[in-house]
């Protein structure tokens, strides 16, 4: 398996788990009421993924710059590249404010949101062009 298919499993891997992440607080909060599991269970599944979610995307962007390179033209790679690092900087946000910060907890939402808007651009530019 090449390094392109990897990455490409990886991130869609990643791209499901942020969608579930987003489902576990919807129910949490009350919006939604779809999987069988209660709350405070829900919001621990929920940071768990979002750790793994991190993990697995510093690993995929490691597997790039090492494997490929550090670059941003043409426009599709600089618009992966930027997404994808923007959406590490936000989940690391996300653990600071989570751990250290809770009583910024009130913007958690928001940059989930940004968050799995950033995961979905970089799928979009990478994963869907190599294979559409
Ligand atoms: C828009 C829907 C989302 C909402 C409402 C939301 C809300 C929250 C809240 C309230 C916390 C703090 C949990 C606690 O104090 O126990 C949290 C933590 C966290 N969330 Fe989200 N989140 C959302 C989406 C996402 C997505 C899409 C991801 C990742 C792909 C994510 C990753 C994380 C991470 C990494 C943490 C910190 C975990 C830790 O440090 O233990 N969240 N989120």
């Amino acid at each position: 398996m090449n390094l392109e298919t990897m990455k490409s499993i990886a991130t869609t891997v990643v791209l499901l788990l942020a969608l579930l992440q987003v489902l576990e607080m919807a129910q949490v909060q009350g919006s939604l009421r779809l999987l069988p599991v209660e709350k405070q269970r829900l919001r621990w599944l929920h940071r768990g993924g979002g750790i793994v979610a991190l993990l697995l995307m510093f690993l995929i962007a490691a597997a790039c710059v090492f494997g490929e390179g550090l670059r941003f033209y043409p426009l599709r790679v600089g618009i992966h590249a930027v997404a994808g690092s923007l959406a590490i900087a936000v989940l690391l946000t996300k653990v600071v404010i989570t751990r250290r910060a809770r009583h910024l907890l009130r913007f958690n939402k928001a940059l989930g949101g940004i968050a799995g808007v950033l995961i979905l651009v970089t799928f979009a530019a990478g994963v869907v062009w190599y294979y559409l």
